[in-house]
């Protein structure tokens, strides 16, 4: 396919720590398209409700929040990635409202670009369904919660390897029962385990499939 071409949507869905987030954010890099992290969103959302001292029990205070949040302000990572913050973005994201004023937000992300990455939970099934390519990253829980911990660690974060296995399980559990728009895999995405590869190795995968490099 050739990058010039046209203007194309790539789509990026998996479980928390699966390496999703990095690759999608190389592989912008590397094609100068447009990135977005749709789980920052939802942290965004957790991290206010909380400054703001608002809580789950008043979803209409959290949409006007989410009216006022300038998306595209950045917050440092390690007030957005701890504990409190991830677990209420996930029982955020069981809400069809807020899922709604965020799609609206995702939606208008992609227009009038060359080319967006995008990843998340649900972009490959409902945000946009028609992506021209989806990939579905999936790792072994403990593998993944290894990489988590040693991110938050990085970050100065002190927490117990085994509870950050916890945490992941109970937060992918959320996010694949949920009733609106749950974790899944689009029938036509690639699926991508990522337990055995690097960062490098996952690239190259998509890489190839986008016959870009
Ligand atoms: O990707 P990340 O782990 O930062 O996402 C935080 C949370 O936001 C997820 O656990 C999930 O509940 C929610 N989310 C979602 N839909 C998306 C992206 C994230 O429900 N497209």
């Amino acid at each position: 396919m050739n990058k010039k071409s046209k203007s194309i949507i790539i789509a990026f869905d998996g479980t928390a720590a699966s390496g999703k987030g990095t690759v999608a954010k190389s592989l912008a890099e590397k094609l100068r398209y447009d990135y977005l992290d749709t789980g920052l969103m939802f942290r965004k959302v957790a991290y206010f409700s909380i400054k703001n001292k608002v809580n789950l029990s008043n979803i209409e205070k959290i949409c006007e929040l989410i009216d006022r949040i300038d998306f595209a302000k950045p917050i440092p990572l390690s007030e957005i990635y701890f504990d409190e913050v991830s677990d209420l973005s996930s029982k955020i994201a069981e809400f069809n409202i807020i899922r709604e004023k965020l799609l609206n937000i995702q939606r208008e992300f992609a227009k009038g670009k060359n080319g967006i990455v995008v990843d998340g939970r649900d972009i490959g099934t409902v945000v946009f369904p028609n992506a021209d390519f989806k990939f579905f990253f999936d790792a072994n829980i403990e593998e993944r919660a290894r990489r988590r911990y040693k991110q938050l660690q990085k970050m100065g974060k002190s927490i117990k390897l085994q509870k950050v296995l916890e945490y992941l399980k109970i937060r992918d559990k959320r996010d694949i029962e949920r009733k609106s728009a749950p974790l899944l895999k689009a029938d036509d995405s690639m699926l991508i385990d990522t337990t055995q590869m690097t960062i490098e190795e996952s690239l190259n995968i998509i890489l190839n499939k986008l016959k870009f490099k």
